[in-house]
């Protein structure tokens, strides 16, 4: 029995798919919120529970869509999900994984990247895959590239077709392999992680993504009995092995809320405790809100975020870890819209996410986005006439918009502009934001938010 996407999301969260916020702003957001496990690595320790012989627990999974997705393709390949002893915990049995109809995987994958990171779980347990057209937020092209090289490197057979992508493991069990990424993607670093451990041989993974949750996807590996060593200069050495027990793992926490939280606590002059937000996987943001004018006491249980004095513009570059996220930059351009001077963010992880800016000029931003690097150093977009670096011009006030959200970290930003902007906004697409954001509706009223939910 699998269970349908909207009716996956722990305690019934609606998909809001069709809804529309009408939100008046100028109302400070005050109060706190709790962030709970990242989807960035739920996500994906929910996929591991697949190589296990036994039972794996997760706790502090997120109420989010994407992981309402991620349920649903386990289910579809067998593997039966319960809720376990406490609340956000979830048990997945992987005791009868079989393959799963064309149909059926492509009828859950919903907009999500994660049914790539199946194929090497999938091999090992069954030898073949079938990975549908691939969702996610649209930011750029957000090719697989570097995932289908990697497999082929551990001996599958990769057949590209219409409806998806066919994997296959003609010559029996997957072999280590020696992979070099030519960029140090998470996703390509996962799936690697992901394959590696049950492959016959050691495998070494050179330029691989350092990120917390994939130290923390390592650390739930480990724990199902795999041999992973991270080595200087984002070296990461896999010896496989035949079996791996399940897990019970508590997720890192959802850094990325954290921070969007934090700016929207910036943006609003606003004062906002975020429990369960760690000071050690932030340390680059903290140091961009201080710059930016913001405040914020770390406490053992959370961070409390707020601004001190004016609104400063910064120059920023997002970069992959330990850089400034990219996923950090959206909420806070909205507070650099409202600061006094000039501020410039380079976006050099994604090569096109500035759509969300649209809307923020339409709600009168002096935001121009431009194909050079405006950074201190030359990125992959530069010369190929990628719109990757921004410049906002501030300081502006901001008044309401029809907004229809087009991707999670901008829909969010435009949350936050609306909330501070004059007269009334109304947004539609929120569903969007409930991929990534767990009960954000009822975190905005608890913050004090004046809006309707038009249903
Ligand atoms: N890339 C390729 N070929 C590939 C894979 C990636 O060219 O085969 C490129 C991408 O196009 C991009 C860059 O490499 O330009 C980095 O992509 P990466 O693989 O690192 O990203 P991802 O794994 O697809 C995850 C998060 C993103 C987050 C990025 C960067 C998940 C589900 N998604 O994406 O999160 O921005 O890492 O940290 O973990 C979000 O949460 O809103 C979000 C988009």
């Amino acid at each position: 029995m699998t269970t349908p996407v909207r009716d996956a999301l722990p305690d019934g969260v609606p998909a809001l798919t069709g809804d529309v916020l009408a939100i008046r702003g100028g109302r400070p957001l005050r109060g706190r919120v709790d962030v709970k496990g990242a989807k960035n690595l739920a996500t994906k320790a929910m996929v591991a529970s697949l190589l296990g012989e036994t039972v794996s627990t997760l706790r502090d999974v997120p109420a989010i869509s994407d992981v309402a997705v991620v349920r649903s393709l386990l289910e579809v390949h067998g593997v039966r999900v319960s809720e376990g002893d406490e609340p956000g915990a979830l048990v997945f049995d992987p005791s009868d994984v079989e393959s799963a109809h064309f149909e059926e995987i492509d009828a859950h994958a919903g907009a999500s990247r994660i049914p790539i990171l199946f194929c090497g779980p999938l091999l090992h347990r069954l030898g073949q895959a079938f990975i549908p057209d691939l969702g996610g937020c649209r930011i750029g092209d957000r090719p697989i590239d570097f995932h289908l090289d990697a497999l082929r490197k551990f001996g599958a057979v990769v057949e590209k077709l219409p409806s998806g992508i066919r994997l296959s493991t003609p010559n029996g069990r997957l072999h280590g392999a020696n992979i070099h990424l030519p960029y140090p993607s998470v996703g390509a670093t996962e799936q690697v992680l992901l394959t590696a451990v049950r492959a016959e041989g050691v495998t070494e993974l050179r330029n691989a993504a350092i990120e917390p949750e994939i130290m923390d996807l390592i650390a739930v590996l480990q724990k199902m009995g795999a041999i992973i060593s991270y080595e200087p200069n984002r070296v990461i050495v896999i010896e496989g092995v035949e079996k791996l027990r399940g897990y019970d793992h508590r997720s890192i926490f959802d850094r990325n809320e954290a921070a969007s939280w934090a700016s929207a606590a910036l943006a609003t002059d606003g004062e906002i405790f975020v429990g369960g937000a760690k000071q050690q996987e932030m340390l680059t943001f903290l140091n961009v809100f201080r710059k930016a004018g913001g405040w914020f006491d770390i406490q053992e249980d959370g961070i409390l975020f707020r601004r001190e004095g004016e609104l400063r513009p910064v120059v920023v570059e997002t970069d992959v870890h330990p850089g400034f996220m990219t996923d950090w930059q959206q909420p806070l351009v909205v507070a650099l819209a409202k600061a006094k001077g000039i501020s410039i963010v380079h976006e050099t992880v994604y090569e096109q996410r500035f759509g969300f800016t649209e809307a923020l000029v339409d709600m009168g931003a002096t935001i121009q986005i431009h194909t050079e690097c405006l950074g201190s150093h030359a990125c992959r977009f530069g010369q190929r006439n990628y719109q990757h670096s921004a410049v906002i011009a501030g300081p502006v006030s901001l008044h309401g918009a029809d907004i229809v959200v087009p991707d999670l970290r901008g829909g969010f930003s435009h949350l936050v502009a609306a909330l501070t902007a004059e007269g009334e906004s109304r947004i539609s697409n929120v569903g969007i934001i409930a991929r990534g954001y767990e009960r954000f509706i009822e975190k905005l009223q608890v913050l004090g938010a004046d809006f309707d939910v038009d249903g």
